[in-house]
């Protein structure tokens, strides 16, 4: 699977030109929420695509990510007479591209769909790789199927709608991808004095071509794709225990602090630079801060990584790198070794 991808800062026009170049749509739905449809849906009034369209709003925040969302979706799809032949555009961050993927990948067995990222996390993860989802039981993606959209278009143009921490959270899986790939495009990140949006869309298009990269040679993530899981094993803990407790740490904070985590782990176990590890740690450390975590949140830490999706019988499986541009996948972490990391971490942040 190759996925189209436009990086384009004209939106409207690279809208026009999906979906002109689709064959025979005959209808078109576009999803936002309450966000989307305020601040950005009215600056693609002159995109004649969106003019035209049926719009469907839902409401915003991934507490809203559920079935019965979903079902709205399906409803209004219907009441507007969708076929088949009809295409949907998700306008918004990963909650509207994630559910409206679901959405019309499902209805009638199938319709086209375009995501249209507005957020930086969207852009560089959720908008690309077809995975569609809505949340279940009280778990994340739970229930999904994988889709590709028809086409991606991604921009920066609306990200001055965002808040820094909003953009900081994003930054998180550039960084993702940049450890991934080699020294030099991490340091190209930690580098940057400011998220200039200016630069960023050249740099986001190199960020989700490795995303795309990946994905092409294991769409269903059965082997490589994988790797993208780095930081995400201690990161998920990290987001749910703080759930569990009330708090709400972004998503990319989260994923941040759990980078770290596991290039501690990856210094433990596959010998990753310890310089490499310091300044990964300090550029952390001062962009998202430090969780508080003590020795009494171990137990309960440990339980969620053994919970975690990609967990086999209970053992903690994590992405690790040798150094940076050389990941490996399914890696079992044993619970001395990670609660040494955490001890480590700890040092690292001075908390
Ligand atoms: N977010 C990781 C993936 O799409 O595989």
């Amino acid at each position: 699977m190759r996925q189209e991808v436009i990086f384009s800062n004209d939106v409207g026009r690279a809208v026009d030109r999906v979906v002109g170049g689709c064959d025979g749509v005959c209808r078109v739905f576009v999803l936002v929420d309450d966000n989307t449809s305020r601040l950005v849906l009215p600056r693609l009034a002159d995109c004649p695509t969106i003019k035209d369209a049926v719009v469907i709003t839902v409401p915003a925040g991934d507490d809203n990510k559920t079935v019965d969302t979903l079902r709205e979706v399906w409803r209004a799809l219907q009441d507007g007479n969708a076929t088949r032949r009809s295409l949907l555009v998700n306008l918004g961050g990963g909650m509207v591209t994630d559910l409206g993927g679901l959405a019309a990948a499902t209805f009638k067995r199938g319709m086209r769909f375009v995501n249209v990222p507005t957020t930086l996390l969207g852009a560089v993860d959720a908008a690309v790789g077809g995975k569609t989802g809505v949340n279940f039981g009280g778990l994340k993606n739970e229930i999904g199927v994988f889709a590709p959209a028809d086409a991606v278009v991604v921009s920066t143009r609306f990200f001055d709608t965002l808040p820094q921490q909003e953009l900081r959270a994003g930054f998180a899986e550039m960084l993702k991808h940049a450890m991934l790939t080699g020294e030099a495009e991490v340091n190209t990140l930690l580098d940057l004095d400011h998220l200039d949006l200016d630069r960023m869309l050249t740099l986001l298009e190199a960020s989700v071509e490795v995303k795309r990269a990946i994905v092409a040679r294991d769409p269903l993530e059965n082997g490589e794709r994988r790797v993208l899981n780095l930081g995400h094993t201690v990161g998920h803990a990290f987001e749910a225990l703080s759930m569990e407790r009330g708090g709400t740490v972004p998503h990319g904070y989260a994923v941040a602090w759990g980078l770290v985590v596991e290039s501690v782990l990856s210094h433990l176990l596959k010998g990753f630079s310890s310089t490499a590890l310091y300044r990964l740690s300090a550029w952390v450390k001062s962009t998202y801060g430090a969780p508080r975590v003590a020795c009494d949140d171990y137990p309960g830490l440990l339980r969620i990584m053994q919970h975690d999706k990609k967990s086999r019988a209970g053992e903690i499986n994590c992405t690790l790198l040798c150094h940076y541009g050389d990941a490996s996948v399914d890696n079992t972490v044993s619970e001395d070794d990670m609660k040494n990391a955490l001890d480590i971490y700890r040092d690292l942040a001075g908390i």
